[in-house]
């Protein structure tokens, strides 16, 4: 148990070395276990930073308070992660009583600064879920609460740690088509994933500050680990035309609703025993209903979104994100001076897509501890050669087994060296809802944003490396 826990110990400061100071919270005497408090107990707390950690961790941590504002879903919560401790509706308080070394926040995106801010000011280290914040204003004050703090704060970015991913960062690494000069990339989120966003929260603004934020986090992280740069100004499109005010007919939600029979969107969400534990049954504490109806006359998001990026190091992007494609998948193209890389995932006109389209999320949810390996191409074309196909070997699972990678490589294997540099920390999380919110910025300015505006983090060429 001591090698375990000094190898966590390690591992945390390391991620916190993604901020260029070590972090000094897991000084603690040896024979503790790490005091774990987390707040936010929906899907995201209860399964991989709840359950995970106690069914994988438990010989190193323990859960010791858990917080959220609805108590329905904090009994549930307590319960499926097998957390034994007390239970909050104050944060405050939670960390007044518990003392924890280490807040994990799992709340609504436009709540994470309320909380990072708490745990930085209380004294603990904070580990957040993407995306870090939802605009300017909090993100600068993320930044001054860590500079004034001694503790430090971790962004749990899982899409780094997928093989298929790394694969391409390799790839890049290597020069392998020489300098990158442009890039084409294009995210399509199905009828049933994207649609999804527009039931709950995430269809509001000031709850997920737009899917570019909420979202695109994820890609922009991907887009500036891969080309090692930071951005530094971004242009962008978008408009909300098939969700939301323009649907044919609308109700409250799903449920209950009279169009249930000619709504290609209907979803039943008593199918779902874990869905109806976990929102049905605490509705009455909240009115939060997770199968809201998608066509709701106040959502404010866009559904089409489509946004040029230019990073310090001159490199071009085309990113675009669609709501409501018929199929959930990928497709990037890196142009560099001696040639192109093409990667794309579940393209159903490149393979055989085994996963029903209405599972597809779900699966990459799912935190199954075996999944079935299966074979992915990236391209290599070199100018005037053929053009090369590189097999990958990927996972469905947990962000195509990213998710058990990033808690790997924090509880099991700390020292091991990382040569993709997959870390992230606080300048990383910053960087990649920045281009986000720039880019809503910019939807509504009709002008182009400058990153260096937006707080006092200034676009380096080559970017500052989180390990
Ligand atoms: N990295 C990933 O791949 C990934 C995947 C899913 C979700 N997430 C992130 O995890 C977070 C939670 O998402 P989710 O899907 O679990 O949402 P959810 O709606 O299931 O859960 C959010 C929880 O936060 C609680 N909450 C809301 N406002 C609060 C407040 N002010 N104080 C305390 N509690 C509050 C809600 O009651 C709810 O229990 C989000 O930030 C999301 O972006 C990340």
């Amino acid at each position: 148990m001591e090698n375990t826990r000094r190898k966590f110990l390690n591992s945390i400061s390391m991620l916190a070395a993604t901020t260029l100071f070590p972090l000094n919270s897991f000084a603690f005497n040896s024979n503790k276990k790490l005091r774990i408090c987390l707040i936010g107990t929906g899907v995201r707390g209860t399964s991989f930073w709840g359950k995970r950690l106690v069914d994988e961790y438990n010989e190193i941590l323990e859960f010791v308070g858990l917080c959220d504002i609805n108590p329905g879903r904090l009994v549930y919560g307590k319960k499926y992660i097998g957390a034994n401790c007390d239970t909050y509706d104050d944060c405050d308080q939670m960390l007044q009583d518990t003392k924890p070394d280490l807040l994990i926040v799992t709340t609504v995106d436009a709540t994470h600064h309320e909380y990072i801010i708490k745990g930085l000011k209380f004294g603990c280290d904070v580990l957040t879920e993407k995306p870090l914040t939802t605009d300017e204003t909090k993100a600068q004050a993320i930044l001054d609460a860590e500079q004034e703090s001694e503790k430090k704060l971790i962004v749990g970015f899982n899409y780094r740690w997928s093989p298929y991913s790394t694969k391409i960062k390799e790839l890049l690494m290597n020069n392998t088509i020489g300098k990158i000069t442009s890039v084409d990339f294009h995210w399509y989120l199905n009828t049933y994933h994207g649609a999804s966003y527009f039931r709950r929260w995430h269809g509001y603004k000031d709850k997920g500050g737009t899917l570019l934020v909420h979202k695109s986090t994820h890609h922009f992280d991907l887009l500036n680990w891969w080309l090692d740069s930071d951005p530094s100004e971004v242009f962008a499109y978008g408009s909300l035309e098939h969700y939301g005010k323009n649907g044919p007919f609308r109700g409250e939600n799903c449920r209950n609703c009279e169009h249930k029979n000619n709504c290609a969107f209907h979803y039943n969400i008593t199918k779902s025993k874990r869905d109806v534990d976990l929102y049905v049954s605490n509705e009455n504490y909240d009115g939060y209903m997770r199968d809201s109806c998608l066509f709701r006359e106040d959502i404010d998001i866009y559904d089409k979104m489509s946004t040029q990026i230019k990073y310090a190091n001159n490199v071009t992007v085309n990113y675009s994100l669609t709501t409501y494609s018929p199929f959930e998948g990928w497709r990037i193209a890196f142009n560099g001076t001696e040639g192109r890389i093409e990667a794309s995932l579940d393209i159903p006109y490149h393979n055989e897509i085994k996963v029903e389209q209405a599972e597809m999320h779900s699966k990459e949810m799912e935190q199954k501890a075996m999944d079935d390996l299966k074979i992915e191409n990236i391209i290599v074309h070199k100018n005037w050669n053929d053009f090369e196909t590189i097999a990958v070997p990927t996972e469905r699972n947990g962000h195509g087994g990213g998710d058990k990678r990033l808690h790997d490589k924090i509880f099991i294997s700390p020292n091991i060296d990382d040569p993709f540099e997959r870390s992230a920390g606080i300048r990383d999380g910053v960087m990649s809802v920045l281009i986000g919110i720039g880019a809503r910025n910019s939807i509504e300015s009709g002008k182009p944003v400058k990153i260096a505006d937006l707080t006092e983090l200034k676009p380096m060429a080559n970017r500052i490396k989180s390990s």
